[in-house]
């Protein structure tokens, strides 16, 4: 009896352990793609935003922007009805790896062949943050690509002081005219 019991213990406990060790990295793993799955109703199942005009690709854009980014959403540095809410339901130790899983895509692919305008004066004052391909990197995130309207709209509440989340961009903005900046959304769009 006692033989048949420390059995039965040994058989739960060896199979509670394996299960266990087996599957913590595999739940985290998951977790996090569960946690992606949510934002996928709007940035896109393909990384292609259901409403490219507002919400912007997130699928290969560079990963300490995306952390900055849920971070100043969390806490108010950058403040939006929609994405405010979202980024402060999330747990403080996921922003990090949900910024690697979005960061590690591939920006989705163009559908129509892009146009081939010269580029407007004074976008070339912009290539040492955002890089010679406009493509982003540590110092700032990748443009080339974004939505006319999204880009138009970031760049415009930067010069209005709305967006207000870093201290260059306001002045880089205010320095441009209307005409100007719409000319350069223009132009990173269709890259
Ligand atoms: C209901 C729609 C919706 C959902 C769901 C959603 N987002 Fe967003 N997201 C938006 C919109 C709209 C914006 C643009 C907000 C703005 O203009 O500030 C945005 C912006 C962002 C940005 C800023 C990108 C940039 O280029 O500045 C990041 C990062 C982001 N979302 C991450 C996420 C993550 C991660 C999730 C899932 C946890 C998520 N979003 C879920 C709608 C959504
Ligand atoms: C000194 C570096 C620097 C220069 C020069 C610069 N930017 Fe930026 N830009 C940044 C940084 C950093 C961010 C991200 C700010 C944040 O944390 O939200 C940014 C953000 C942006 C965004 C918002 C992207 C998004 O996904 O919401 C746009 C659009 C943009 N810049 C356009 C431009 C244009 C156009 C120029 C040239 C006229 C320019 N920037 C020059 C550093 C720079």
């Amino acid at each position: 009896m006692a033989a048949m019991f420390t059995r039965l213990v040994s058989t739960i406990f060896g199979a509670g352990v394996g299960f266990a060790v087996a599957a913590v990295p595999a739940y985290a793993a998951d977790d996090i793609e569960a946690k992606a799955q949510a934002c996928a109703a709007c940035h896109g199942q393909n990384g292609v935003p259901t409403e490219p005009k507002t919400i912007p690709i997130i699928w290969g854009q560079e990963k300490s922007y995306l952390v900055k980014q849920m971070r100043d959403y969390r806490n108010g540095e950058r403040d939006n009805p929609i994405m405010s809410p979202i980024a402060k339901d999330l747990r403080q130790e996921d922003i990090r790896k949900i910024a690697a899983y979005f960061a590690a895509k591939s920006w989705p692919a163009r559908q129509a062949a892009a146009a081939t305008a010269s580029p407007p004066n004074g976008l070339a004052q912009c290539q040492p943050c955002h890089q010679p391909n406009f493509e982003g990197g540590p110092p700032a995130p990748r443009l080339a690509g974004l939505s006319y309207e999204y880009l138009v709209a970031s760049m415009r509440s930067f010069a209005a002081d709305e967006r207000t989340n870093n201290g260059d961009m306001p002045k880089f903005m205010q320095a441009l005219t209307d005409s100007e900046r719409d000319a350069m959304a223009r132009y990173l769009s269709a890259l």
